[in-house]
């Protein structure tokens, strides 16, 4: 099992939440992230105001998901999530030990 935590803007999660959708993948907890990417310091102005490009509030996807799974998942998030400027996002894949539903004790893929 795997679980894939992708970092996205906000303004594309409409599209990425549509396009997860049409493969099946409906489930995922969302966090509201903020951080730093290779651009640290680099800053823009927008309407007179100066902000930090990689210091906007992005938003977290963790899809936890079989090992067949997460190649497709990946895929479908880079193409929804991309505009092709600096500060797009990132995905990590880790290698999960266990995932338990609890209303009904299932594991591993059961569970998913
Ligand atoms: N190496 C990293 N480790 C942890 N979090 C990261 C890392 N790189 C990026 N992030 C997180 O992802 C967000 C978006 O990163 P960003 O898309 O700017 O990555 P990047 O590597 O700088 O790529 P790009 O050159 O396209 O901007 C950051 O604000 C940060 O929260
Ligand atoms: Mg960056």
């Amino acid at each position: 099992m795997k679980k894939i935590e992708a970092i996205i803007r906000l303004s594309c999660f409409d599209k990425v939440r549509d396009a997860l959708g049409k493969i099946g993948v409906n489930f995922f907890t969302l966090k509201d992230v903020k951080g730093f990417g290779l651009q640290k310091g680099k800053t823009y102005v927008y309407r007179g105001s100066v902000y930090d490009e990689d210091y906007i509030a992005r938003l977290q996807l963790d899809i936890l998901t079989t090992d067949e799974s997460a190649d497709e998942i990946v895929r479908v998030i880079v193409e929804a999530a991309r505009t092709g400027k600096v500060g797009d996002g990132k995905i990590t894949v880790l290698d999960v030990a266990q995932v338990t539903r609890i209303r009904t004790g299932e594991n591993a893929s059961a569970a998913i």
